[in-house]
């Protein structure tokens, strides 16, 4: 049986999201399918594991779950897929248990953006879900904009800045932004959950706008923003040669920016069968306290599918399957599109490489069962993997070994 290291939680402002869509991932796999051990890592980064990590009702006291679990870490040796305890003794071995495939379901930073995928490329284990150059580009809206204008893929005028930029070569960084024209939007570029974003009418608007998002992070986004917008979401799932959009779905809003309220709290009004949010799967009984408990994600109000013509539908879905091409993007990720309603044109806004619950309600809306979603992309996993391995690392030509002066050139030697 694989062994499935499942990491969540992280060092990231999403960190509860994480933890809700990694039990339901968890809860979704039929008992014995696969051999789950669950890795928590805390706020402050350091890593967990123990049963008691699956129950939703045990993170209402944190510290008490923890003193239930073992603290534990991996090495950055290459092949070493072994997970370690910190305290061993004569009757517990120093390995907790070797790892086969890690499936990442972190959202926002250190998990989502590449770097725990870092380390899964370093020690070369397989591990579910996009690799970190597509990951990164995913996390960041301003790699994502370059991404989708380099391959004609439609986004939202847009200038970035730093927080620093702003202060010191404020008129001309203000000219920019007016001349994309008001109303804009501004969002930190590294964030997600709607953290730090809103909307400026006017000048003091934007300074004000500008003063939130830099409190979050150093690089700012100002773009125009989309009149008579609808929301569109489309999950694709797969691998660069096979994969495959979901049915479109429109979340909801209850003001002008779809808030973090909207996206996790919202009241349940799911049209079309399809529920989001708080579900867990095949052993969703075990975890029925946490449902709408304070802080845990419940169904976000979205109209699934959403309701456009078949052509939109499908020339949407297109851009979902173009996207995760050109990414280079792996496993499950959403794509949220923006669309004005009268003029019909539709933009790529972000790009979600670990979406919150894995996008699983849209899966099933599209008629695929989630554990055979998990099992496709558990296999991708494994197949990009082995492939990976099997390229070479190294150049065999032993420069040193030259005869004096044969094209080694200390300084210019890097070309
Ligand atoms: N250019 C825009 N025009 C209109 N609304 C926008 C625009 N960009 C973002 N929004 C609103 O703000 C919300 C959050 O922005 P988004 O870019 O999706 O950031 P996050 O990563 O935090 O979800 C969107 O769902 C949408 O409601
Ligand atoms: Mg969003």
């Amino acid at each position: 049986m694989i062994t499935l290291g499942v990491f969540f939680g992280g060092m990231s402002v999403e960190h509860e999201i994480s933890v809700i869509s990694a039990l339901q991932t968890i809860h979704a796999f039929p008992e014995f399918k696969y051999n789950i051990v669950p890795i928590y890592i805390s706020k402050e980064g350091e890593w967990y594991t123990g049963p008691g990590l699956t129950v939703v009702s045990n993170y209402r006291n944190l510290p008490k779950l923890l003193s239930w679990c073992e603290k534990v870490y991996m090495t950055p040796t290459r092949g070493d897929f072994n997970l370690y305890r910190y305290k061993s003794n004569m009757f517990k071995s120093k390995v907790v248990t070797k790892i086969d495939v890690a499936f990442p379901i972190l959202h926002g930073s250190y998990g989502e953006d590449g770097s725990l995928q870092g380390f899964f490329e370093m020690i070369g284990i397989p591990y579910v879900g996009s690799n970190l150059r597509a990951s990164n580009i995913a996390m960041d809206k301003i790699a994502t904009k370059y991404m989708c204008q380099s391959c004609g893929i439609p986004c939202v005028d847009y200038m970035w800045t730093t927080d620093k930029e702003w202060f010191e070569n404020h008129d001309e960084m203000k000219a920019k932004a007016e001349k994309i024209g008001y109303p804009l939007i501004v969002k930190p570029a590294t964030l997600g959950s709607s953290v730090g974003i809103s909307k400026a009418a006017n000048e003091k608007e934007l300074e004000a706008a500008v003063d939130l998002a830099a409190k979050f992070t150093d690089k700012i986004i100002i773009e125009r923003m989309v009149q008579n917008l609808q929301e569109i979401n489309c999950s694709v799932y797969g691998s660069y040669h096979d994969c495959k959009a979901s049915v479109l779905e429109e979340p909801i809003r209850s003001g002008d920016i779809l808030s973090y309220k909207d996206k996790y709290m919202g009241s349940s009004s799911t049209k079309g069968g399809a529920k989001g949010g708080m579900k867990f799967g095949a052993k969703g009984g075990k975890m029925a306290g946490a449902k709408g408990g304070s802080g845990s994600m419940s169904d976000s109000q979205r109209k699934c599918p959403a309701d456009l013509p078949e052509d939109v539908t499908k020339n949407i879905q297109s851009l979902a399957i173009k996207t995760f091409k050109e990414m280079n993007a792996s496993g499950i990720i959403r794509i949220d599109f923006m669309r004005n309603k009268e003029t019909g044109e539709v933009y790529v806004n972000e790009i979600n490489a670990i979406p919150g619950s894995l996008s699983f309600y849209l899966w099933e809306a599209t008629g695929k069962k989630f554990v055979d979603v998990l099992d496709d992309v558990i296999n991708v996993a494994i197949k990009e993997n082995a492939e990976k391995q099997k390229l070479k690392h190294s150049f065999d030509q032993n420069i040193f070994a030259m005869g004096g002066g044969a094209g080694f050139k200390m300084g210019g030697a890097k070309r």
